[in-house]
């Protein structure tokens, strides 16, 4: 089903593997050789586009079988260049479930740039701060996720060139890396909180009951992104780090009205420090 919009709703959409290197052949005809991190510049990483020393910067509708972003606040663009001394590919704009994008769509582009040779992936978000010790306004280091998409990218058959049938998720998150942006938060002075990314749907914020029931769960905080793009990434063995901004706080004893304006606002004040803390980690590693 297709929405005027051109968005598509249908949960199986297939993206296979010549799809992927049609994707690889075309960026690296543009010049893109070599890239060792990949970068979804999510809430609270605009900045950090600002210190990357763009040599390529393509428009996602130019590079063949992408999806197109939908969502005002992010325009989309692959990013190539350097950053803290490393070559590094930066999606400007990613995908989201509420928008419609199945979950392959969502992490096509993760495919794309493995194939084309990153690393390691580094990722943010905005969520809600569910673990009542954290305050708005502060960054959350995802130290593990639950899944609580009803799909996940790996469903249907497995592309083994790319992943193994029954990829292990024992460190979906890099703990060498987490310990490493860690010990730059506290020389930065910089409050990194850890815990656990549950998802969901959205694109409404939960209810009282559902995020009681998340917290329940085992959620220190919620959002409606990453996890997909993480389960490809490991799928294909890729490292990853993700933090995220906590741009609201979800008492359900005690909730208060959100406005969309007021998530942008705190994650605004908080991009200054994530931006320090992913640019002394790209620099370290
Ligand atoms: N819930 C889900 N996603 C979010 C939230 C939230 O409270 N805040 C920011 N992203």
């Amino acid at each position: 089903m297709t929405l005027k919009t051109g968005v598509t709703l249908s949960k199986h959409v297939r993206m296979n593997l010549e799809q992927i290197t049609e994707s690889v052949r075309f960026l690296r005809g543009k010049g893109i050789t070599a890239p060792q991190i990949g970068i979804v510049l999510g809430t609270g990483l605009g900045n950090l586009v600002k210190e990357i020393k763009v040599e390529l910067d393509i428009p996602y509708e130019q590079i063949p079988n992408f999806p197109l972003s939908t969502v005002e606040s992010h325009s989309g663009k692959l990013l190539y260049g350097f950053l803290g001394g490393k070559k590094v590919l930066a999606m400007q704009g990613r995908f989201h479930a509420y928008e419609g994008y199945a979950m392959e769509e969502i992490v096509f582009p993760i495919r794309v740039l493995k194939q084309l040779g990153i690393e390691l992936l580094l990722i943010s978000n905005a969520a809600g701060a569910m673990n009542l010790k954290f305050n708005k306004g502060e960054l959350m280091l995802i130290t593990d996720h639950i899944n609580k998409f009803p799909f996940n990218p790996l469903l249907g058959k497995n592309e083994n060139d790319l992943g193994s049938r029954f990829p292990d998720m024992h460190e979906a998150y890099s703990i060498d890396l987490g310990n490493k942006l860690d010990v730059i938060a506290k020389r930065e002075g910089v409050v990194l909180n850890r815990g656990v990314y549950i998802s969901a749907e959205g694109p409404m914020l939960e209810t009282p009951a559902e995020y009681r029931m998340l917290r329940i769960l085992g959620g220190d905080a919620v959002g409606m992104s990453t996890i997909p793009e993480v389960i490809a990434a490991r799928h294909m063995g890729l490292k990853c780090c993700a933090v995220s901004v906590l741009t609201d706080e979800c008492d359900p004893e005690n909730l208060k009205p959100v406005k969309i304006e007021d998530i942008i606002a705190v994650a605004g004040k908080a991009e200054k420090q994530l931006t320090k803390l992913f640019l002394s980690l790209i620099e370290e590693i």
